[in-house]
């Protein structure tokens, strides 16, 4: 429940309202972690909030969090400079387990934000490329300004024989790419459905649809697995304040199969 001291090495903007932070501890070893797994990110004086781990899993120093300024917490985290002291805990939750879609194919459905807890899993995928069949990357932004990390994303494609395809909700400029939303990037994706893992994280209508259309193409609902966000306090199962029925999703989740959150999703309130 402490949290650790880390210092902020680099921030780098990754869109308008969005950074990426590497962060190297203070004192004592790096943090190992799953693909998928979050900390508790704290600016001092601010608050808590939870942060998806989008670094390296094989590398953890630095420990990398890219971070949408939405409110008063993640604004202070993700304007936090170098040389700014941060508070960490965790790493919390469970993971994306991608290592269960070796042999298979593999597709990650990203909306936003949500590429960055993706990323890990999608780098541990590529350092194992072998290891696995067609993985393809289908990635919905709102505009193209709002893409986040366009290097990897041409990296995947061009060094590790990933299918990268990207759309936008509302184009503009130049951008030549598609528009649309991200469940039709996985109605017109090249994989077997009867072999694939799918992995989404998004908002959650978009992971709602995203699911349903990865079933569509016969992807089985315990090879689905969707990263649910809620408010946290404690992210060690003692207050309550994640609570989804009967799972608290600091410790269940917040990777789960849509088979256990198919009675949960699709209820217009949650
Ligand atoms: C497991 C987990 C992993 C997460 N990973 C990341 C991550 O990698 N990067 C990241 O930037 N965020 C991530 N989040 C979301 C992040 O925790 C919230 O954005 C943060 O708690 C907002 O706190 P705040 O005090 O800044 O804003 P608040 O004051 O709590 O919210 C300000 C306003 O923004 C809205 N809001 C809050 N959260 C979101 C959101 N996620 N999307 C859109 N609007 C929102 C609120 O409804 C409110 O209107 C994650 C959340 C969870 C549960
Ligand atoms: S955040 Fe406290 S129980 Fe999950």
């Amino acid at each position: 429940m402490v949290p650790r001291r880390f210092v902020v090495r680099s921030s780098r903007p990754d869109t308008r309202d969005t950074r990426t932070l590497e962060l190297s501890p203070v004192d004592g070893g790096p943090l190992a972690f799953d693909a998928g797994q979050f900390t508790m990110l704290l600016a001092f004086g601010v608050g808590e909030v939870p942060i998806s781990i989008s670094g390296d899993p094989t590398a953890p120093d630095p420990l990398v969090h890219t971070i949408r300024a939405v409110g008063p917490v993640s604004r202070a985290l993700a304007g936090a400079s170098p040389g700014t002291v941060l508070g960490v805990r965790g790493p919390f939750g469970t993971g994306w387990s991608v290592g269960d879609g070796r042999g298979g194919d593999v597709v990650f459905v990203a909306g936003g934000i949500g590429l960055a807890p993706l990323r890990p899993a999608i780098r541990e995928v590529c350092a194992a490329r072998a290891d696995y069949a067609h993985v393809a990357v289908l990635y919905g932004a709102r505009t193209p300004d709002d893409l986040l990390y366009a290097d990897d994303l041409q990296r995947w494609a061009g060094e590790h024989d990933v299918e990268v395809q990207v759309t936008v909700d509302h184009g503009q400029h130049a951008w030549r790419g598609r528009v649309g939303v991200v469940t039709e990037l996985v109605a017109r994706a090249r994989f077997d459905g009867a072999r694939t893992l799918g992995l989404v994280c998004g908002p959650e209508v978009m992971m709602r649809y995203s699911a349903l259309a990865l079933l569509d193409r016969g992807v089985r609902k315990d090879r689905v697995r969707l990263s649910m966000e809620r408010n946290m306090q404690c992210g060690v199962g003692l207050c309550g304040h994640c609570q989804l029925r009967e799972y608290f999703v600091c410790v269940d989740g917040p990777v789960l199969p849509y088979d256990a959150l198919e009675p949960l999703i699709s209820r217009a309130e949650l």
